[in-house]
């Protein structure tokens, strides 16, 4: 893992995109995994921004999103297809039908977990993914306790994720959905690199034990200290239980720069 501890927001948003630009130049029809949920949506406004400036077409690109809810209507402005489409996908040049997510509503969920996973593959892979991370430290929404290898799948989600969540539902509990379609750990694992987000206090912990922890299903963001290419991009709030914080500070000062 290659970590950042950055001052603001702007700057991890900064340092993702041009770690984002730098595969576009080298791929442009490159093929990009999103989050959702509000730590990625710096990143998505300078992406946006990036493009309106001429310096990253997504004219070529497709993108997957990590997971969807299950039982929410599909125009639900909640709903992570609508959501991606809404903060970045109408926003930049990408082609009708380039933006693609987990199938939340189809009748066989399973079966179209299973297409998903097999859609990644036919587009030969993801070259880079952008993740952020559950206080009980899902990735996608992989809650504690699965396999490390799991592929697209039906979860369901932590009551603590159930919580942390309304906010996005007018703090009405209830209105949040028991379950989802979440990429597998092993789907995640797959792709080519990660740019990894975490802000705030409540991030903390499982921000510790994603880096410092063994890994475990008890913390599934654990499982990339085993892929080769993961960009941690942190605030100090969300850096405030790590360690080592100093070396990993010393480490990005000498050789951040070639991230
Ligand atoms: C969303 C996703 C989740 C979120 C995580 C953090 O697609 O995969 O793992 O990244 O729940 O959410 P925020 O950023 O809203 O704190």
């Amino acid at each position: 893992m290659r970590i950042a501890i950055l001052p603001s927001e702007q700057e991890i948003a900064r340092v993702a995109a041009d770690r984002i630009c730098r595969v576009y130049r080298d791929k442009p029809d490159f093929v990009l995994g999103l989050a959702t949920g509000s730590s990625p949506l710096p990143l998505y406004a300078e992406l946006v921004r990036r493009y309106e400036a001429g310096l990253i077409s997504f004219a070529r690109v497709r993108s997957f999103n990590l997971d969807e809810y299950v039982g929410l209507p599909r125009d639900h402005v909640e709903g992570y297809a609508n959501f991606i489409h809404r903060h970045l996908v109408d926003l930049v040049d990408m082609p009708e039908g380039a933006a693609h997510g987990p199938d939340g509503w189809c009748e066989d969920l399973e079966a179209g977990a299973a297409a998903y996973d097999q859609a990644i593959r036919d587009a030969g892979g993801i070259d880079i993914q952008v993740l952020g991370i559950g206080s009980d430290g899902h990735i996608g929404f992989n809650e504690p306790g699965g396999s490390l290898a799991s592929r697209t799948h039906v979860g369901v989600l932590t009551d603590q994720t159930r919580r942390d969540n309304a906010r996005f539902f007018d703090g009405d509990l209830d209105a949040v959905p028991t379950h989802c379609v979440t990429q597998g750990l092993g789907t995640i694992m797959d792709s080519r690199a990660h740019v990894f987000i975490a802000t705030g206090e409540g991030k903390a912990q499982a921000v510790a034990e994603m880096i410092e922890g063994g890994i475990s299903a008890r913390w599934p963001a654990s499982v990339l200290q085993s892929h080769p290419d993961v960009l941690v991009l942190i605030d100090e709030a969300a850096a405030s239980k790590l360690e080592l914080a100093d070396f990993y500070r010393e480490v990005w000062e000498k050789e951040g720069a070639s991230a």
